[in-house]
């Protein structure tokens, strides 16, 4: 396939890019500083803090499908996802590409945005401890990236595009498995962990699977 991957220099994005050339597709990346990518593909320089429409249309266009592994380095540039994200989907619009896979976060199924005003109050997957405990705690820590994330999602429904979101909870740095459990709509129930190697193999894995359009995908070991 053809693929376009924003954020390629992140840690879900490097491996996603690692992992897909290795698999033989033809990439491009979309990253803000090239000399950070892991290995030399087709490259296109842009900040999508201040996004640059022609640059990301060339980027996309012709692409089968979008990863994108964006997400704030700081809290002072926690409104990246949304507003990256929607310069990305305009972008797929303004050059007729579909398909689109991005990473949002576990809490995200109960954090309320203009889309969602009133989400559940718990997801399904969620235990005591997750519910009452350290939820409200990791929430409350990354209110504002977490509203970021929710509006992103906001932006992709509203797309029209083939989306999928994938919601993880805590990343590691361990080791791609191909070993874990995925759950359309929900969280995991005891998950707590996966890998950036792991999410970026789910990614790519639902390229390949159309039941996975306009769905979010909780995933976990
Ligand atoms: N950490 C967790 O435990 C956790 C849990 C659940 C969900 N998540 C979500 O997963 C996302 C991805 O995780 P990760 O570990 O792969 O993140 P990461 O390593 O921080 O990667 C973020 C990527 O976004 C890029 N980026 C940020 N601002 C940008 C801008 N203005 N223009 C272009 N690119 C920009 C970064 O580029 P540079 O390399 O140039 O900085 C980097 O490639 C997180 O952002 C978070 O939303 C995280």
């Amino acid at each position: 396939m053809k693929l376009t991957i924003f954020a390629a220099t992140g840690g879900i994005g490097r491996q996603a890019l690692e992992q897909a050339v290795a698999a033989g597709h033809d990439v491009t990346a979309v990253v803000r500083h090239p000399k950070k990518l892991s290995i030399q593909v087709r490259t296109v320089t842009a900040d999508l803090a201040t996004p640059d429409v022609e640059a990301l249309e060339y980027a996309v266009a012709g692409a089968d499908a979008v990863l994108s592994g964006l997400g704030p380095r700081s809290n002072s540039e926690a409104g990246i996802a949304w507003r990256g994200t929607r310069a990305i989907v305009q972008a797929m619009q303004a050059t007729d590409v579909r398909r689109i896979v991005v990473v949002s976060a576990a809490p995200i199924g109960t954090v309320p945005s203009p889309g969602r005003p009133k989400p559940p109050k718990h997801d399904p997957g969620d235990g005591f401890f997750m519910r009452n405990l350290f939820g409200p705690l990791v929430k409350a820590a990354l209110r504002k990236h977490y509203a970021s994330l929710a509006l992103m999602e906001d932006v992709l429904r509203n797309s029209g595009l083939d989306w999928t979101i994938v919601r993880p909870p805590r990343l590691t740095d361990g080791p791609l498995t191909g070993t874990y459990r995925r759950a359309y709509g929900q969280n995991l129930r005891r998950g707590f962990l996966i890998s950036r190697a792991d999410v970026a193999h789910l990614m790519l894995r639902a390229l390949e699977q159309p039941e996975t359009i306009k769905q979010t995908i909780g995933i976990a070991y």
